[in-house]
Formats: structure tokens, C-alpha cells, sequence
């Protein structure tokens, strides 16, 4: 799908690998609907990217919220062809540490921000593509989830946010042969360590040590790396139903 007038929805838009996806699609010439909790991220890109950006605050976890978002983002562009799920989050935790066992809520938080949230934006919005004519190809709609390495080789402390990435990348098949008579593909990215605000916390010499674990290129990915494959993505209509690595051939150790 050629993106130039397209309309994406992009969740966790308003940061990191998101962030660089929106930008990404309006120098396409496309147009994007930001779904993020962080209104002042939001609004701040909002006011550099232009007419073409749109912020909506909303959970992903929310149905009202996202309903009222999409209903948003249909009044303002007309139309939503592209979903790209980037909103996610992970709360480290052993499932046995010296606290006892992990706490429900905890292992629950992540699940339902990482999966349910992805599937509560990728169903409602996916239901709009159905209203689009069908370009020359029969597609209606790409949607893109961002899983992670961690859902193959999830490092200890890991079981909540690689359980949830690793449901994303099991539902990818079966969504993509659901949405085939619709016209919509589906595909996700598993990326492994990108250069975002999710890691402003760590030192220097901790972010070091990350990048030699990279055995090429010797760095962590940078947010363009995802966005330019995420473009590829929606303007490459073969790839359906497909998880695809952006790692440097890294393979995660256990700890
Ligand atoms: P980030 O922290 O820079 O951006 C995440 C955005 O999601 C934030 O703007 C945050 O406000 C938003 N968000 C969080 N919970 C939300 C909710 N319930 N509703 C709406 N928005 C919410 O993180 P980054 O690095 O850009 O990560 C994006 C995605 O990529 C995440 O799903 C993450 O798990 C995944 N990922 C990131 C990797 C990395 O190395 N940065 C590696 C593998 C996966």
C-alpha cells in the first residue's frame, strides 16, 4: 500500500519507536492519529509535526478510550488504513524473589497493556479499514503489532513481558488467514535493543555493555531502523502473517 494519503493510527506514538514511525509516515505523505497516556510527549510532537498529526489521549487498555479515539481520528481524516501497536511496557519481576512470589497484579499489568491493549486498538480499528475501497492489490488495511526478541529468548525477570510479546507473535497467522477475505494483512516486529526513552534510566556503562552484546551492527538499533521497516511493511503487499526479527543477530542471554 502506497502510504502518501494514507491515515495510521500509531499507538505509543508520542515516544521512542512510535514516535519515529509517525514522523516516518507524513515524510511519506501519509497523515497520523497519536494514541498515547503522555499528553505533554503527545502534544509537543503534535505542534512539530504539524497539520498531519492528530494526539488523542487514551489508555490502550481502555474500550471507551480507544473507541473514543478511533471515533476521532474518523471525524478529523475520514478513514484509517494503517495501525501500527507500539504502546507497551514491562515491569521486571521473578516469578520467586526474595519478596515471594510475584504478584498477580503485576504479571496482569503487563499482559493486559502488551496484548489485550494491542488487541483492543488492532480490533476496533481494523473494523474501520473495512469501510476503505480496495486499492489494485484488494487491501483494505496493514496492521503492524511491535512484539520483541524477548518473546524467544526472554531473560529471567522476564516471564510477564515475554509471555506477552510472544502471544503477539502467535496470533499474527491466524488474524492474518482471519483478515485475508478482508483485505487487511497483519505483521509484527520483533526488535532488540532500539535506542528510546525506555532506556534513558540505564548508565552509560550499562547501555555500553548492551551494544557489545549486538554482534552486528555493534550498537543498539536506532527508532528510523523500526520505522523504515514498518514502512516496508505497509508498502510491501507479499509480506503477510509474518514476525520479523530487527535485532543485529542478537540472542539474549539469561540474565
Ligand atoms: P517508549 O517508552 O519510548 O514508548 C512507549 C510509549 O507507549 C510511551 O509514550 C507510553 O506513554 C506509551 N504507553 C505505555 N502504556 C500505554 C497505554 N496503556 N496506553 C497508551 N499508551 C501507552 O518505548 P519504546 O522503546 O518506543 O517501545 C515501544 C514498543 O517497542 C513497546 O511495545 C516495547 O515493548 C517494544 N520494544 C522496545 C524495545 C527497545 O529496545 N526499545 C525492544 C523490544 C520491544
Amino acid at each position: 500500500m502506497e502510504i502518501k494519503n494514507t491515515v495510521s493510527i500509531i499507538t505509543g506514538g508520542a515516544s521512542g519507536i512510535g514516535e519515529a514511525c509517525a514522523r516516518k509516515i507524513i515524510e511519506a505523505g501519509g497523515r497520523v492519529g497519536i494514541l498515547d497516556l503522555n499528553e505533554e510527549r503527545g502534544k509537543n510532537l503534535i505542534g512539530q509535526l504539524g497539520d498531519a498529526a492528530r494526539f488523542f489521549k487514551a489508555d490502550v487498555t481502555s474500550e471507551s478510550d480507544v473507541e473514543a479515539a478511533i471515533a476521532e481520528v474518523m471525524a478529523s481524516f475520514g478513514s484509517i488504513h494503517v495501525t501500527i501497536n507500539c504502546a507497551g511496557i514491562g515491569i521486571p519481576a521473578k516469578v520467586l524473589s526474595k519478596k515471594g512470589p510475584i504478584q498477580m497484579d503485576t504479571f496482569r499489568k503487563v499482559v493486559e497493556v502488551n496484548l489485550f491493549g494491542t488487541m483492543n486498538v488492532l480490533r476496533l480499528s481494523a473494523h474501520e479499514m473495512l469501510k476503505n475501497n480496495p486499492n489494485e492489490d484488494g487491501e483494505k488495511g496493514v496492521v503492524i503489532n511491535t512484539a520483541s526478541i524477548a518473546a524467544y529468548e526472554g531473560q529471567i525477570g522476564q516471564a510477564s513481558y515475554s509471555a506477552s510479546k510472544a502471544a503477539l507473535v502467535g496470533m499474527t497467522l491466524p488474524i492474518a488467514r482471519e483478515f485475508a477475505e478482508y483485505g487487511i494483512r497483519i505483521n509484527t516486529i520483533a526488535p532488540g535493543l532500539i535506542d528510546t526513552p525506555l532506556f534513558d534510566a540505564l548508565s552509560p556503562q550499562v547501555k555500553e555493555s548492551l551494544k557489545m552484546s549486538v554482534p552486528f551492527p555493534r550498537r543498539m538499533g536506532k527508532p528510523n531502523e523500526f520505522a523504515t521497516l514498518a514502512c516496508h511493511i505497509i508498502e510491501n503487499p507479499m509480506i503477510n502473517g509474518e514476525t520479523i526479527r530487527l535485532d543485529g543477530a542478537l540472542r539474549m542471554a539469561a540474565r
